[in-house]
């Protein structure tokens, strides 16, 4: 029974509520980051106003229920992924991209060695190249990209050519810019099937759509609290528990040691190893009411919702602007997420986003981390319209309105 109502998730919003220039805000920036419901804000509240405590130290009472807090939302997080080996892969970070680093740096520096390949895509994120290209400088790393055509999808033809010795296959599940979903398990098969890993990065996917690891049957995922209606400051890298016992620690301090003595120190195991210092324990609890509030939603639901504001709002810019707003991605619906890129001809994407801003319309203009893929379509930037689980037509009502604002006043 599906108990999806956006006007409910809407009134739970509490940002919401806000007026920008004398219109209710059109919050349209999900891409960049979501607006927590106000489960996740009171979680913290509650959380610091009595029970925090350090963890994984104490033997007080708060100290045990902020450790039982902490390790209840790594717990929750496993089981949201259904993930393999539960728990013990789960590891916080600080964002989506320190987990690329902590992939690159430990799992990618321990085991690529000369002329071994890694292969990317076109549409990647910085996040997922610039950790590459860091380890390319010591060494001699064959980075590879799939190319995406002109339909704003991944080019597979090569595909069987481009795995051919690399170690690792590493892709979004959902394009920041284009909204395209990728094909993450057939990759994963056809990548297994030449030796590489997967690793699959999930920062625009896994609040939007259901995600499951077994079923994906991926060996690294990543992902940041805050594009899931959680807080910002906290992020997921998961392991296959087995991958993730054989990695070297990558920040190290207190707290990811077993012993530390004059002459050396030795790492804790397990997911103990990558969480050195103080962690982020009232963002862990915060992400925990994230994941309850999404589960409340149904994963199912929210793609429902999202891939029908997405096919009203493709739909309509095509008829009102007539060409003259190009949508830089698919506009076949199936295949896509509620990210929408707009191109308009003749007026800057930070002209536009200025102009929406006046009648309180928030999109995110420029290349949004993924230069390789902006060049890939002769682009220096785009406006862009995300959506999420609170966004109601009237949303895109509202971006339609700026949109031809800005056009009639820059011509
Ligand atoms: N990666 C985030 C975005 O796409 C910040 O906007």
């Amino acid at each position: 029974m599906s108990h999806f109502n956006a006007e409910r998730v809407r009134a739970d919003t509490p940002a919401l509520t806000r007026v920008i220039n004398g219109r209710p805000i059109t919050y349209l920036d999900s891409g960049a980051s979501s607006l927590p419901p106000r489960t996740v804000i009171e979680a913290m509240d509650e959380y610091y106003r009595l029970r925090h405590a350090n963890v994984h130290r104490g033997v007080y009472q708060t100290a045990i229920e902020a450790t039982d807090a902490y390790e209840g939302a790594r717990a929750a997080i496993a089981q949201f992924l259904n993930a393999p080996g539960g728990s013990e892969g789960v590891v916080f970070t600080k964002n989506c991209t320190e987990a690329f680093n902590l992939l690159a740096k430990s799992w990618g520096a321990a085991n690529l060695k000369d002329g071994d390949a890694v292969l990317l895509t076109e549409m990647e994120h910085h996040a997922n190249i610039v950790p590459w290209f860091q380890l390319r400088e010591t060494i001699d790393l064959d980075i590879r990209f799939i190319p995406v055509n002109d339909l704003f999808e991944l080019d597979l033809t090569a595909i069987h050519d481009l795995l051919k010795g690399v170690k690792l296959l590493s892709l979004t599940a959902m394009s920041n810019v284009l909204g395209t979903v990728n094909p993450v398990q057939e990759l994963a098969t056809l990548a297994h099937a030449q030796g590489a890993l997967v690793a699959v990065d999930a920062a625009q996917s896994v609040g939007h759509m259901p995600t499951d690891l077994v079923e994906l049957d991926v060996d690294f995922m990543m992902f940041s609290g805050h594009k899931m209606l959680g807080p910002t400051g906290i992020g997921v890298f998961w392991a296959r528990p087995e991958i993730l016992a054989t990695m070297p620690p990558f920040l190290g301090g207190g707290g990811m040691i077993a012993d530390v003595r004059t002459d050396g120190y030795t790492p804790a195991t397990g997911f103990t190893r990558f969480e050195a210092g103080t962690p982020m324990i009232a963002e862990a609890v915060g992400l925990h009411a994230a994941v309850r509030y999404l589960e409340g939603l149904g994963l199912d639901n929210v793609q429902t919702h999202d891939r029908a504001l997405t096919v009203d709002a493709i739909s309509r810019i095509n008829h009102q602007f007539n060409g003259r707003v190009r949508i830089i991605g698919p506009t076949a619906h199936d295949n896509r997420g509620g990210v929408i890129s707009l191109d308009v001809d003749g007026v800057h994407p930070h002209d536009i986003a200025q102009v929406l801003d006046e009648i309180g319309v928030c999109v995110r203009p420029g290349h949004h981390c993924a230069k390789p893929l902006m060049r890939r379509f002769g682009l220096a930037a785009t406006a862009r319209a995300s959506f999420g689980p609170y966004s109601l037509t009237s949303d895109t009502d509202a971006l339609l309105e700026g949109l031809q604002r800005a056009i009639t006043f820059f011509g």
